[in-house]
């Protein structure tokens, strides 16, 4: 099975749904929510793309960089590169019924884990979504990072007692869902939340021995806020521009968060990241590791749990050569002066 071969599957199953464009870019799919766009005019989407193009590596070939260390360790979870599989909810009704919910997350869940990685898991109205996620984590022994949606306190608390019985380690919540058309069409609408409310997310985790972690973050501010409340870590994220149209890219605005919580709180980004150069990129601005959503999604549909191997494998083979290129002995050694600086 080659990269090729899996897009070809992956695009005979989802008749249109998705073009499976060989750069997923979202410019065909601009304005395909529910689907697998950006909302409105896809901007945000293609700010994510736009704001890593316009960064430039700067190649160093004088130095002793042959086998670059790509392992980490992120929130007490070990990954053989700083990846994590993006959250994908719904992804059967996204995608017209081309592939079914646990089909899906299986393949994400146990391919993550095969590749040395971890899958996050999406939250929906539909209480299936979360509860096939789970069962899939239990399995491979609670190795998976639950989003739950930011529902009212009750149901919030409720899903986060599945999370501790499946046995994962960390549980997120995507705050930026409160911009969800899907949740508020379907009659379940979330809302932002207060300082005080973030304090009791947090404790609702910790009282579980689960390391918490706010995804959507997009202002230094939010983070610093997410830092005082006693959340572990954030993902800076537009969700893959689906909330808000006209946003700027991850990649935009990560340095000012960097600069507001770098080594106090985890820091991870999603949002446009292609391969493993732009791995490399977010990296370079401070990130400690990266989501990557929608390319899964593809690989999984197409190759199953043996397509995120693989999807994966390619990104650290790409990871590695960078970081020769560079002269970037260890992820933890990724920094500003990677970057050329115009
Ligand atoms: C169809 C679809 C469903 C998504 N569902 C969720 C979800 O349930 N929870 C969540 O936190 N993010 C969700 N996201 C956002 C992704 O986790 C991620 O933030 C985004 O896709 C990353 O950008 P990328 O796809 O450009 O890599 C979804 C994205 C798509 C395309």
């Amino acid at each position: 099975m080659n990269i090729k071969e899996i897009h070809d599957t992956a695009r005979s199953l989802v008749k249109g749904t998705c073009r499976v464009c060989p750069v997923c870019d979202g410019r065909a799919c601009a304005g395909e929510v529910p689907g697998m766009g950006g909302a409105g005019s896809g901007a945000s989407f293609r700010n994510n793309i736009a704001a890593l193009a316009a960064l430039r590596l700067t190649p160093r070939l004088i130095h002793s960089v042959r086998q670059p260390r790509t392992e980490t360790w992120i929130l007490g979870i070990p990954l053989a590169l700083p990846l994590i599989v993006g959250p994908i909810g719904g992804i059967s009704f996204n995608l017209g019924g081309a592939v079914s919910e646990e089909a899906y997350q299986r393949a994400v869940v146990d391919g993550a884990v095969q590749a040395g990685i971890i899958a996050a898991l999406p939250d929906a109205v539909v209480k299936e979504v979360m509860r096939i996620g789970l069962e899939c984590a239990r399995r491979q022994g609670g190795r998976g990072i639950p989003f739950i949606k930011p529902w009212e306190p009750e149901p919030f608390e409720e899903k986060m007692d599945m999370v501790a019985e499946a046995g994962c380690s960390v549980v997120g919540s995507d705050l930026d869902s409160i911009g969800l058309i899907t949740l508020s069409r379907m009659g379940h609408p979330v809302y932002p939340k207060s300082p005080r409310d973030l304090e009791g997310m947090a404790d609702m985790a910790h009282k579980r021995s689960l390391k918490f972690l706010i995804k959507g973050i997009m202002a230094a501010e939010d983070a610093r806020i997410c830092l005082e409340a006693g959340v572990d870590g954030i993902v800076v994220s537009n969700h893959g521009g689906r909330v808000l149209d006209h946003v700027a890219g991850t990649a935009e605005v990560l340095p000012s968060v960097v600069s507001a919580v770098k080594g106090r709180m985890a820091i991870l980004v999603d949002g446009g990241i292609r391969s493993g150069v732009d791995l490399l990129k977010m990296l370079a601005l401070g990130a400690d590791a990266v989501m990557i959503g929608r390319p899964y999604s593809v690989a999984a549909i197409g190759g199953g749990a043996e397509g995120v191997v693989l999807c994966t494998d390619i990104y650290r083979e790409q990871l590695a050569q960078a970081m020769v290129m560079t002269g970037c002995p260890d992820v933890a050694q990724a920094g500003r002066h990677l970057l050329h600086q115009r």
